[in-house]
């Protein structure tokens, strides 16, 4: 079975990142580069990560006109990063043309394509948040119809929460690849996450892929607590 455990590398410098990627890519499946560390040692951190030979998540999150989306999108493709963010919000012409891009721009250079993954709704914003922006306050409601949409546009993947997972698993084709954050041990503090899973409990629902950041990048030893998690998946 493939390694399903994405690494958060939200640390503020190269160094910071690259150090934890030494040490972590026997048992990593991935990292995930998001908007500090982007916006901190810019686009060559993702190139030096992939030089060393590990798949990269790039987080961005992107949410714009799809045609400057779809751009955005054929630069991560330069950068040959495996997985990427798009907001489900942005609408359904920019989806389709941030998957579309994602094709076509990895074929033109033979890489495979990058899974194009869609947010629906930040596990921060609640029912509150919602009625502000001007949407459904119904958080579940809201995520399930960006989800349709997401999928109708021709996305492969999306990340969810835990509170979402399972029943975006029944909703969506099998095939769809589920990216879920907020994994904790039963027995480690929960941070800022309201929610979590244990990282078996995720994938018994029907996660694909784990992104976990703190329990291993803030862990004295982050190479054994990624082991313990590993161990755990296989038990
Ligand atoms: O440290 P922790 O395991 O909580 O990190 C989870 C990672 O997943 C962070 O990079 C965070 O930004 C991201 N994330 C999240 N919740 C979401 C979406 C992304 O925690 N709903």
């Amino acid at each position: 079975m493939r390694n399903p455990i994405i690494v958060a590398l939200d640390v503020p410098t190269a160094e910071a990142a690259l150090k934890l990627v030494e040490q972590l890519t026997p048992v990593a499946g991935g990292f995930k580069v998001g908007s500090e560390l982007f916006t901190s040692a810019g686009p060559d951190i993702v190139r030096r990560i992939r030089g060393l030979g590990a798949p990269v998540f790039l987080d961005l999150k992107f949410h714009d006109i799809p045609n400057t989306v779809a751009k955005a999108v054929a630069a991560a493709v330069k950068l040959d990063v495996q997985m990427l963010t798009v907001h489900a919000s942005g609408g359904v012409e920019m989806l389709k043309a941030a998957e579309r891009v994602a094709q076509e721009s990895a074929w033109q250079l033979g890489h495979a394509p990058p899974l194009v993954l869609g947010v629906t709704i930040l596990t921060s914003l609640d029912t509150t948040a919602l009625s502000q922006i001007g949407l459904d306050p119904n958080v579940i409601r809201q995520v399930r119809r960006l989800a349709n949409m997401a999928n109708q546009a021709g996305l492969r993947g999306l990340v969810c929460s835990p509170r979402e997972v399972a029943e975006l698993r029944q909703m969506l084709p099998a095939s769809t690849q589920l990216v879920i954050p907020g994994i904790r041990a039963h027995t480690a503090p929960a941070d800022d996450q309201k929610r979590t899973l244990s990282a078996r409990e995720a994938l018994a629902l029907g996660a694909n892929w784990l992104v976990i950041g703190r329990p291993i990048c803030a862990a004295e030893d982050p190479r054994a607590a990624a082991e313990r998690i590993l161990k755990e998946i296989a038990e």
